[in-house]
């Protein structure tokens, strides 16, 4: 599989960052109770990164949390009040090195043309896959800064194909791409990577192509050591494709 990175500022020569006086490095990941998250954050914790995780299923997150030692935050990112309960717990451990925006939705199952798509779901899938992710950069944006970390945007394939019922998942992959791209422009001090993970057989793929079809995709644990190895390699800014 080709592993890309379209490096849109100069590589850092920074290596994974340390946390406050030299201790573990902190990471936010969202949509980790399941799936490509839960993988990441498992990845992460064994590579000895502090995690605060958090999904809207409480149970599911308490036991990414039991196998994981982060602490969990069960919520929606579209929540602006959930959003400030992430932010504040980010700044109580001292700001984050790395904020992984993974949390996502389909939009309307099954995937609608464009013709027919319901316009307050597409506003629904906004709300969580762009303007969650842009309003968590913001609210942590400060100490990924003060600690040269990084953001990890989880995107698709579907942000730059033109597939028949994707468009209204697609487009907001692709405003999520294009944030990703400008932010890197404007803030060279962290390092932004806007991530194509694959298909990965998750409840996300079946949702969308049925358990079949969803059963023959990557298993998003082979998936996660990519994207622990791209935060320990650090390059440039820019679209990684896995
Ligand atoms: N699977 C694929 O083939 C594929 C391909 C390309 C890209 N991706 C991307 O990979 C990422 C991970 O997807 P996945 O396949 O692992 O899906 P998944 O198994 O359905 O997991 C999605 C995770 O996000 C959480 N989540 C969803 N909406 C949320 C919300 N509003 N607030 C908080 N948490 C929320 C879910 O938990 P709750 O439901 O409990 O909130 C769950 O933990 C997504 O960004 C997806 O777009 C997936």
């Amino acid at each position: 599989m080709a592993h890309d990175i379209a490096t849109t500022t100069r590589p850092s020569t920074a290596a994974v960052p340390a946390g406050p006086a030299g201790g573990a490095p902190t990471a936010l990941v969202t949509g980790a109770s399941r799936g490509l998250g839960l993988a990441l954050a498992r990845a992460l914790a064994s590579d000895g990164w502090r995690l605060i995780i958090t999904a809207r299923d409480a149970a599911g997150l308490a036991e990414a949390a039991r196998q994981t030692g982060a602490t969990a935050l069960a919520g929606d990112v579209a929540d602006p009040v959930h959003r400030d309960r992430l932010a504040k717990a980010a700044h109580e451990l001292g700001g984050l090195d790395l904020l992984v925006n993974n949390a996502s939705t389909l939009g309307a199952v099954p995937l609608p043309p464009l013709a027919a798509y319901p316009l307050d779901a597409l506003t629904d899938a906004l709300a969580t896959n762009v303007v969650a992710p842009l309003a968590l950069i913001q609210a942590t944006l400060r100490g990924l800064r003060e600690r040269g970390g990084a953001v990890i945007n989880i995107s698709s394939d579907a942000a730059i194909g033109a597939y028949e019922g994707w468009g209204g998942y697609g487009l907001t992959k692709a405003a999520l791409d294009h944030l990703s791209h400008v932010l890197a422009v404007e803030e060279p001090g962290i390092a932004v990577w806007w991530v194509d993970p694959g298909e990965m057989r998750t409840r996300m793929l079946a949702d969308a192509l049925g358990e079949e079809e969803a059963s023959h995709a990557a298993d998003p644990a082979t998936v996660a050591p990519f994207l622990a190895d791209l935060v320990k390699r650090r390059p440039g800014s820019g679209r990684v494709t896995r």
